[in-house]
């Protein structure tokens, strides 16, 4: 079945469909009464654990909100329910026992997460179902290093001290675990293309906490093997590493249909360094979105203004939205964007 609206795809592969497309990471969330009042009878576990729940909130900012791509509702700690790693929501993720030690290392069990989590493949058949075509669906998971750094680490971080301990002091040990869940990565997103997923997108959020020679060194060999294997999958490929923009050309080498920019950069920057034959993606600082309809304006067509200088353009945030943001705003970001 053909899309009705398929210029996000369009955009991902390079073309300029007649309005520039836009969706917002984290567009199903706390912002949205609509989520709340979901979320007042069910843990955010239990949500993601109900393919019709999950489908009820992927689907609300697509029909509030008009935006040109669905994301799955899920979180990129889901997939460590593949490894018997319970991770507690409150509402930030916290794990009760981290991987600190070669013991720790040892001990995991490396499930298939076709198995250990069928209920993220039965969650993107359901919000398919519920879509009927409208738009595309967006798989996602966290990238190796930040997947694994919240393995390490437990919970989030400031300065990031297990992860990077284990990574300059063990290596060895370091690179093993990176392997091995690239590898669970690698299979964990070519099933969500197998249960209908559109494209997918990768999320480095804490690659920021590396210094861009040891980000190539011991990330990027990881994070390139991921989207080369799962392109095999013929669906198109979003990288988006956050926290630190001189990153940006050593993400650049990696050959993803579209790379995702954070907020740290202007656009037209970081299209200078990505280059103008790439696809990019981004980046109205979030935090805009608690100003006022005027400012909104400004900063959004000057984002799509700058835009035109890349083969493609998709209009996003530089980062999540606030839980604190109007949504007849986040609606008007939608407008103008579609207008510009
Ligand atoms: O974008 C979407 O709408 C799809 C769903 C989605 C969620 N998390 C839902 C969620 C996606 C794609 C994510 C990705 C995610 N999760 C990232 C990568 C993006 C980024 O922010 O850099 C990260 C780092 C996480 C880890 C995580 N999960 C954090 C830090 C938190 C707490 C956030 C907060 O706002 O307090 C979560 C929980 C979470 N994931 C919520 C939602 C809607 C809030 C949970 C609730 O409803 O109580």
């Amino acid at each position: 079945m053909a899309l009705q609206n398929d210029s996000f795809l369009q955009a991902c592969r390079g073309l300029r469909p007649s309005r520039t497309p836009v969706w917002m990471m984290r567009q199903a969330g706390r912002y949205l009464p609509e989520y709340r009042e979901v979320r007042s009878k069910v843990s955010f576990t239990e949500l993601c654990r109900t393919p019709e729940l999950c489908a009820e909130v992927t689907l609300q900012p697509i029909d509030i909100l008009g935006v040109d791509a669905a994301i799955l509702f899920s979180d990129i700690l889901v997939v460590l329910d593949a490894l018997g790693v319970e991770v507690i929501f409150d509402p930030a993720p916290r794990i009760e026992a981290p991987v600190r030690t070669v013991a720790d290392v040892d001990r995991i069990r490396w499930g298939d997460p076709r198995e250990e989590v069928a209920y993220v493949y039965a969650a993107v058949r359901a919000c398919k179902a519920a879509l009927a075509d409208r738009v595309p669906l967006i798989g996602f998971c966290g990238a190796p290093f930040t997947t694994l750094s919240y393995l390490v680490e437990g919970k989030g971080s400031r300065d990031f001290e297990h992860i990077k301990g284990l990574c300059f002091r063990e290596p060895g040990v370091f690179h093993g675990l990176m392997e091995r869940m690239t590898d669970l990565l690698i299979v964990y997103l070519k099933a969500q293309v197998e249960a209908g997923a559109d494209a997918l997108q990768i999320f480095d959020s804490w690659a920021g906490a590396l210094a861009p020679d040891d980000y190539r060194e011991h990330v990027l060999p990881h994070l390139h093997r991921l989207v080369v294997e799962v392109q095999g999958a013929s669906v198109p490929v979003i990288c988006f590493a956050r926290g630190n923009a001189n990153l940006l050309a050593e993400v650049a080498t990696i050959p993803a249909d579209v790379i995702g920019i954070d907020w740290s950069i202007t656009l037209a920057d970081a299209i200078s360094v990505v280059g103008p034959e790439r696809v990019v993606q981004g980046n109205l600082d979030p935090m805009v979105l608690l100003a006022d309809a005027a400012l909104i304006e400004r900063k959004a067509r000057a984002i799509v203004e700058a835009g035109k200088g890349a083969r493609a353009h998709i209009f996003n945030l530089g980062h999540g939205i606030s839980r604190h943001t109007d949504p007849g705003l986040a609606r008007h970001l939608i407008e103008v964007v579609h207008s510009a």
